[in-house]
């Protein structure tokens, strides 16, 4: 049963609907307060009275019944104490049966959600600064399937422009196909490093015209420029596979080649271009912007023109209920002028657009450059990760099976969980130390969580039976009213685009839950305590883990 619901269906206040009254219900920190509250400061307004005032007058409205024990009004919240240990079968019941399922929903269904992440560059390093991008979007992308939407997840990858010229010239130069092939993506992005470094005037107009023969169809450049594209795609898939990351599409910037000149034409009809040294522009002036550059004095487009024809496709192809652009604050102007530029040209979808910024990640050892070289590869962090997260195993539980098995699940999450911790939009400085500790707000803490939770189980070997009407006790409590909040906090975190609401409360429902254990025991006890402590122990480790795969990561059995 769903008590919240069942809280905001039974009071009635005239104008307000339940709706609103279930969104406003919240669960206060502090259990003496009541196990619901809702807050009465937003009806000020529409009563002309004080919250402190309605939330008085609505106590003596609302009967208590065997499910709402009592309800006070406090400081302007109307706050309902439950039965408790109703509330706590309720949930235990629940998520016994409804398992790794246990805080999905179907409010998603018919709507699709586009999600544009990780996006990376053809021939350019995947470096530490892709990493939010792909697991913020990865986690989103699960968020939103496990609500019931349609997903379509895409990388719109960087393979257009000038730089492929350059690349194919320096190839042709200095190239080894030998070394390229095994070299795979490090080979030519040492190629592209070495045409910034040392090209000289002839070598770059050899550049453009490298690019030119690609645009027009020639086959050489062509086969070229897949070939390093393919080879691009097959090393940034195997990280995908380790993060747990799925794209449905990798329509890329070249793959709107003509689907441009659409736009351009529309964008000309609604006499919204204009020339500009030469250019084509929209002027956004009047809206305190930079004018959105759609083609250059040369005629050839720009990111900003893909970006347009990418939205106009993407409505056409998936009709998005909300489309999601999962990219670095850095080109916040660049969103806000292209969605602009599709309001103006009386897109009403354009408001379904969402640019979902986040904040950068760097080394604690030192900062990166690109253009150089000098560039710290994901690849590297990761295996860095595992590396460390093997020896801190080995080191903890040197008798333990699969410990390589186990240190790249560690590692992996505690990469993962490193960028997503924190409120997205922060800038984060990324310290193994930190990542790795078994104590902290970490992946590993909690995935140590859930393997205390299993060998709980293990050592009690048989199946526990949830009692009726156990009163559970205040360490209990704070671990039930956690496992009652994980439906909405999927919930918030999806409405905010923010993964961190999910990692947060997995880490706060660990802390509880080792209080728990610390506090009280389980296997030695006896009777309705016993059971009643092992299934707080099962339903636990089930919802951990579910968040924990909602971000990507996984859980060993043992550790
Ligand atoms: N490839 C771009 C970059 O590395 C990100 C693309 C983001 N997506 C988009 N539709 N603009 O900066």
């Amino acid at each position: 049963m769903n008590y919240k619901r069942y809280i905001a269906e039974k009071l009635t206040i005239e104008g307000i609907s339940s709706e609103e009254i279930y969104s406003l219900l919240s669960i206060p920190p502090n259990t003496e307060m009541g196990d619901y509250a809702l807050p009465c400061f937003k009806f000020a307004k529409v009563f002309r009275k004080s919250p402190a005032a309605i939330a008085e007058g609505l106590v003596n409205t609302y009967n208590c019944d065997d499910v709402i024990r009592g309800v006070s009004a406090v400081n302007g919240y109307l706050n309902f104490t439950l039965n408790k240990a109703a509330l706590a079968e309720s949930i235990l019941k629940s998520i016994e049966s409804e398992s790794e399922y246990y805080g999905s929903s179907c409010e998603g269904e018919g709507k699709t959600v586009c999600i544009d992440y990780s996006s990376v560059n053809v021939a350019k390093p995947f470096h530490i600064g892709h990493l939010s991008t792909t697991v913020i979007g990865g986690a989103l992308y699960k968020i939103y399937k496990f609500l019931g939407y349609n997903v379509v997840g895409i990388n719109h990858l960087g393979d257009y422009g000038t730089q492929f010229g350059k690349l194919i010239c320096a190839y042709k130069h200095w190239g080894d196909k030998e070394k390229v092939k095994s070299g795979g993506i490090h080979a030519i992005n040492e190629l592209y490093v070495r045409f910034n470094e040392e090209a000289d005037a002839e070598m770059e107009s050899e550049a453009r015209e490298y690019f030119r023969l690609i645009e027009n169809g020639d086959k050489e450049a062509n086969d070229l420029f897949e070939w390093f594209k393919s080879l691009t795609l097959e090393y940034v898939k195997k990280i995908y596979e380790k993060l747990n990351i799925k794209f449905d599409s990798y329509a890329g910037e070249r793959f709107y080649t003509d689907k441009m000149q659409p736009v351009i034409d529309e964008l000309r009809e609604k006499k919204l271009l204009k020339e500009s040294n030469g250019a084509q522009i929209v002027d956004l002036e009047p809206y305190g912007m930079a004018p959105c550059l759609i083609l250059r004095s040369d005629g050839a487009s720009l990111y900003a023109t893909r970006d347009l024809a990418a939205a106009v496709y993407r409505k056409n192809t998936y009709d998005f209920y909300k489309c999601l652009y999962v990219v670095a604050y850095q080109q916040n102007l660049h969103f806000k002028q292209f969605f602009k530029v599709l309001e103006l040209m009386g897109k009403d979808w354009a408001k379904d657009l969402v640019h979902v910024a986040y904040g950068m990640v760097s080394l604690e050892d030192g900062a990166m450059s690109t253009r150089k070289g000098k560039v710290v590869w994901l690849e590297d962090v990761i295996s860095r990760c595992v590396e460390k997260a093997y020896a801190i195993i080995d080191e903890k539980n040197p008798a333990l099976e699969n410990k390589e098995k186990i240190a790249e699940t560690v590692g992996l999450g505690a990469v993962i969980f490193g960028a997503l911790y924190n409120n997205k939009i922060k800038d984060i400085t990324f310290s193994y130390d930190k990542v790795l500790s078994f104590e902290g707000e970490t992946s590993v803490y909690v995935q140590y969580t859930c393997a205390r939770a299993n060998s709980v189980l293990a050592k009690s070997g048989e199946k526990e039976t949830i009692p009726e009407n156990y009163a559970p006790n205040a360490e209990e409590y704070e671990v039930i009213k956690m496992l009652t909040a994980f439906p909405d906090t999927v919930k918030e975190a999806a409405s905010k685009y923010e993964p961190s609401c999910v990692a947060r409360y997995a880490v706060d429902l660990a802390q509880k839950y080792n209080k728990f254990y610390i506090e009280c025991k389980i296997l030695s006890e006896e009777g309705a305590t016993k059971q009643f402590r092992l299934a707080l122990t099962r339903a636990t480790g089930t919802v951990l883990k579910t968040a924990l795969s909602l971000l990507g990561i996984g859980v060993p059995e043992k550790m």
